[in-house]
């Protein structure tokens, strides 16, 4: 189990924690590149966690960004209530993050537009293009078609940016665990793991 965790002077973690989260969309290893987004479910339904790509890391504004289909349950979600959390687990690292953000929904604009450029050149572009919407009863298990798509964009590709307001870091090792909580004005406490 990797020891140099315990070594990070306290100053020096939140730089370390978003060196790794930026670095997180560019590899295709990474761990953090695919965490566990959970929002509050609507009608009752409870809790509801799902994995995601992570597609942006901002460490200067402390924001994060994950695309998905507009017509998915998590953009409604999070239009009910953006309180969110993303939880990362890296192996490598033997690192779990757990951040806590606000999340804001964009179904168009400028960056809608600069991101469904750069998608609809790549495989994933037929996530963005089904017919029927994520999460519809299927009648039979042939793929979805492509079509009926949104009249006048093409495509279903909606942005999920979070603010993040503070992060709990779990560091496992041999020696001994260590957990802190860090905040987006700079505060960072240590907790008991
Ligand atoms: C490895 C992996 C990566 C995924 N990445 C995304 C993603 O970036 N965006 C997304 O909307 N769904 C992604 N999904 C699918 C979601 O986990 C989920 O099944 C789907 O979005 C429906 O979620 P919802 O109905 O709760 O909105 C991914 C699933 C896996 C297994």
């Amino acid at each position: 189990m990797q020891q140099d965790n315990l070594e990070i002077p306290p100053d020096h973690l939140p730089t370390r924690l978003w060196q790794e989260l930026t670095r997180a969309p560019h590899d295709r290893h990474h761990d953090w590149r695919t965490p566990i987004l959970a929002t509050q479910g609507i009608d009752q339904s409870g809790p509801q966690a799902r994995t995601v790509v992570l597609r942006h890391a901002d460490a200067p504004l402390w924001t994060l960004r994950v695309y998905t289909d507009a017509r998915s349950a998590k953009c409604s979600e999070l239009v009910a209530q953006p309180l969110a959390q993303l939880t990362f687990w890296s192996k490598r690292l033997h690192w779990q993050l757990r951040v806590s953000a606000l999340a804001t929904v964009d179904f168009e604009g400028e960056q809608v537009d600069a991101a469904w450029e750069h998608v609809r050149q790549s495989p994933a572009r037929a996530d963005y293009l089904s017919a029927l919407p994520p999460g519809h009863i299927q009648t039979s298990r042939e793929p979805v078609a492509e079509g009926a798509k949104d009249a006048l964009r093409g495509h279903h590709l909606a942005i999920l940016s979070f603010k993040v307001s503070s992060m709990d870091w779990l560091a496992l090792g041999q020696d001994g665990h260590r957990r802190a909580r860090l905040t987006s004005d700079g505060l960072l406490a240590w907790l008991v793991p």
